[in-house]
């Protein structure tokens, strides 16, 4: 009944199946809520997901960490990149970094590195450093305890102006190149993680963390971009889209079942973390991490989306009535 009156009303068809199409691919994070963000606290529980693999959507934060023997394998010189600056960072990071900090010197605010990938034991000491400095109250909302820092991720960066001295001093977002990267670095799958909160205030209770706009986190360009679009902090948006950590409990959750549609070999694998064995509690043994096609498709599990699926079909049903209209007219007497 629907066909007969889409053959009826080609056009109309054509505009409900670009319409169902379109605002199926101009969905901006059609990924899985989890539910919602937590409010600040202090927590000492693993993250889910943590494996490697899982770089873009690993979340450290207030509550979140990864274990101590956190050590991505893939660590290179930042160098690498062709940017100046010590340290090492995730390979699967380096193309990017190289683009962005290309896009910066084209831009006339070139960049450098200022301080990379740290590992736990140098957290340990920055963090025991600051609490010296200004007592733990204060050193928490600005340098976070060892295993809840994204530098141990060897995804983040604290940059700074090439030859232009350090980006720590006052608000490197009102200096031309620290505001090319507030304006620009996403595209190149490089996110600040901690901006101001919405109402300017240095601390915010989105981040739980204090103002740094000199601190990216690599995400890739695509969950970037995601991010970028939603408005959200990486904070927000990894807890809303990925994290499987109970907020309450710090227990694992199981992972969304995808339903199997088109796509039987995307059956999720329950996959044990690559790293779990640092004396943590033993929640770590019911992890089981979201499906790579989950985390490739922004989280919004495997198979055909049904509307994608309605579109395409009333696009043919479109198409098979224009070409029996256009048969028929030729087969007229002029
Ligand atoms: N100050 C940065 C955010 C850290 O401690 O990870
Ligand atoms: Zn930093």
């Amino acid at each position: 009944m629907l066909a007969s009156r889409l053959l009826r009303a080609p056009l109309g068809a054509l505009v409900v199946a670009v319409g169902l199409l379109g605002g199926s691919w101009m969905t901006p994070n059609a990924a899985t809520a989890l539910g919602p963000v937590p409010a600040c606290r202090l927590a000492n529980f693993l993250t889910v997901p943590r494996d490697y693999d899982h770089w873009s959507t690993t979340l450290v934060d207030w509550l979140l960490r990864v274990p101590r023997n956190y050590r991505p394998p893939d660590l290179v010189p930042v160098s690498e990149a062709g940017i100046a600056g010590p340290g090492v960072i995730r390979a699967v990071a380096i193309d990017d970094l190289r683009a962005l900090a290309e896009a910066a010197a084209a831009n006339g605010t070139p960049i450098s590195v200022n301080s990379p990938y740290r590992s736990y034991a140098d957290q340990v000491a920055s963090f025991n450093g600051w609490v010296g400095v200004d007592g733990y109250d204060d050193a928490i909302t600005y340098s976070q305890r060892p295993g809840h820092s994204e530098h141990q991720l060897g995804l983040t960066i604290d940059f700074q102006t090439l030859n232009g001295g350090s980006a720590l001093q006052g608000d490197w977002a009102t200096t031309p190149t620290g505001a090319w990267m507030e304006a620009n670095a996403w595209k190149y799958g490089w996110v600040m993680s901690y901006p101001k909160a919405p109402n300017g205030a240095l601390f915010s209770e989105a981040t739980c963390f204090h103002y740094e706009p000199w601190h990216y986190r690599y995400l890739g360009r695509d969950i970037a971009r995601k991010v970028h679009r939603s408005g959200l902090t990486i904070r927000e948006y990894l807890w809303k889209h990925f994290t499987m950590v109970d907020p309450v409990t710090g227990e694992a959750l199981a992972t969304p079942t995808p339903t199997p549609i088109a796509t039987p070999a995307a059956t999720p694998t329950p996959t044990a973390p690559a790293t779990t064995s640092d004396g943590s509690p033993s929640s770590s043994a019911a992890v089981v991490t979201p499906s790579p096609s989950a985390s490739s498709s922004g989280g919004g599990g495997a198979g055909i989306d049904p509307l994608i699926l309605v579109g395409a079909v009333a696009a043919v049903v479109v198409l098979a009535s224009l070409a029996v209209a256009a048969g028929r007219r030729r087969g007229s007497p002029a």
